[in-house]
């Protein structure tokens, strides 16, 4: 049980993932023994409908100078950022003296183009590696979380921002009134906020159940983000799904009466509630799909290891931690984890202590069956690795059913 993070009420978990390693976690051998572990819970509050964990991992534990997750690791995101600051370029900032800041920096990916293009601009992110990378980029950056006391702190030396955007962020802010309130202080009247993150509706109709884990505090829907927004003077003025992260909404919102809401918002409202989205009963059925999901992939990877092939895992992703340790997949499913982020290669996966290798393992030889835990980027995989579908290599789903994926 857990207060609503957006509006107090009592929460109640209807989805229980077991015991948990931080889905961030990636260790070294030494440290086998040290794993930090929680209960992954999920529930939808009754009064607002937001969806969210029901126990909370410390953020200094998550988010330290050696997280580990970098944006620009994907070119399929790198392409996403640029369209978005193109559009924000076009859409929204004004002419003349513009300041953008954003939220959850990260590696500064996004805030590149504006920084090229000599806008003014600023990152705000808690870890020292990536505000590193960051300023390395020529990104000028913050290293705070950012909240109410940060958000007056930048007002008071920078003034307010035209623009102020989070991807892949606010999902990961357990304190969402704090959040709110300086989202308030800090934009600019007549300014907009963008952010997106991986959306309930995509995750509850694709079974995307990994989606769920330490990180993502939140699993917004249109519904849940417009009552959270409405009671800190703000307002949802636009909705946009985008195809990135497995399924995500872009959410538009401004201070109330300061912009007219696109039909879209009241469109998506009423999908949700068509869908039930709102409502806690959601989750309880989506526990059985999850569970049903976990048999699937169990005996397909038990019989594959009955039959000796060989099956490796593809992107050690935050999501990985999920599917792994709720199913129970260890080193006797997996040989080992490619993953092209070189603070995660050479290090073993959380909880269940699969090899994480650089990529060039993966045709050294070419497994048998690769399990592709970056199902999210599917697309930009399965191009890069076009020579191993045509070895007859075969790629392992379970998003949004367990089988083998036709390329
Ligand atoms: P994400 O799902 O949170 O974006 O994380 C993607 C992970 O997958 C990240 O650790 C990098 C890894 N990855 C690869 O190893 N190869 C690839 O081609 C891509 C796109 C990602
Ligand atoms: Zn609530």
């Amino acid at each position: 049980m857990i207060d609503c993070a957006a509006c107090g009420a009592a929460v109640e978990p209807q989805i229980s993932l077991g015991r948990m390693p931080l889905a961030n976690g990636f260790l070294r051998f030494e440290d086998f023994g040290a794993e930090y572990f929680y209960d992954l819970n999920a529930g939808m509050c009754r009064l607002c409908g937001l969806a969210q964990l029901t126990e909370l991992v410390p953020p200094e534990k998550m988010f330290h100078g050696e997280y580990p997750f970098r944006t620009s690791g994907s070119v399929r995101m790198r392409t996403h950022f640029r369209e978005l600051a193109r559009t924000v370029a076009a859409k929204h900032l004004p002419a003349g003296k513009s300041f953008v800041v954003e939220i959850g920096s990260n590696d500064g990916t996004l805030l590149e183009s504006f920084a090229a293009g000599g806008t003014r601009h600023l990152g705000v992110d808690p870890s020292a590696n990536m505000v590193d990378a960051a300023e390395r980029a020529g990104v000028r950056s913050l290293r705070r979380f950012f909240d109410e006391a940060t958000a007056r702190d930048i007002v008071s030396a920078e003034g307010q921002a035209d623009v102020i955007l989070a991807a892949n962020c606010f999902s990961h802010i357990r304190d969402l009134r704090s959040l709110a309130s300086g989202l308030r202080i800090l934009l600019k009247p007549g300014g907009v906020l963008i952010f997106e993150d991986p959306y309930l509706g995509d995750i509850v109709r694709q079974g995307a159940y990994d989606q769920i884990y330490d990180e993502h505090a939140f699993y917004f829907s249109v519904i849940s983000v417009s009552r959270w927004l409405s009671t800190h003077g703000l307002e949802l003025v636009g909705a946009e799904p985008v195809d990135v992260h497995g399924g995500s909404m872009r959410y538009i919102a401004a201070i109330r009466n300061r912009l007219p809401p696109s039909p879209a918002v009241a469109a998506h409202r009423r999908r949700e509630v068509d869908g039930g989205l709102d409502q806690p009963a959601l989750l309880a059925g989506f526990q059985r799909r999850i569970d049903q999901s976990r048999s699937e992939l169990v005996a397909f990877l038990n019989r594959l290891k009955l039959e000796g092939r060989r099956v490796v895992g593809y992107g050690a992703t935050s999501k990985s931690t999920t599917v792994l340790n709720y199913c129970g997949i260890g080193p006797d499913h997996l040989a080992f984890i490619t993953d092209t982020t070189p603070l995660k290669q050479g290090r073993f996966t959380p909880g269940t202590h699969i090899p994480v290798v650089p990529p060039a393992a993966f045709n050294s030889p070419f497994p048998d069956f690769a399990l592709l835990l970056a199902w999210n980027h599917a697309a930009e995989i399965l191009e890069k690795e076009s020579e191993y579908r045509d070895a007859g290599g075969k790629w392992i789903t379970y998003v949004p059913e367990v089988g083998i994926l036709s390329t």
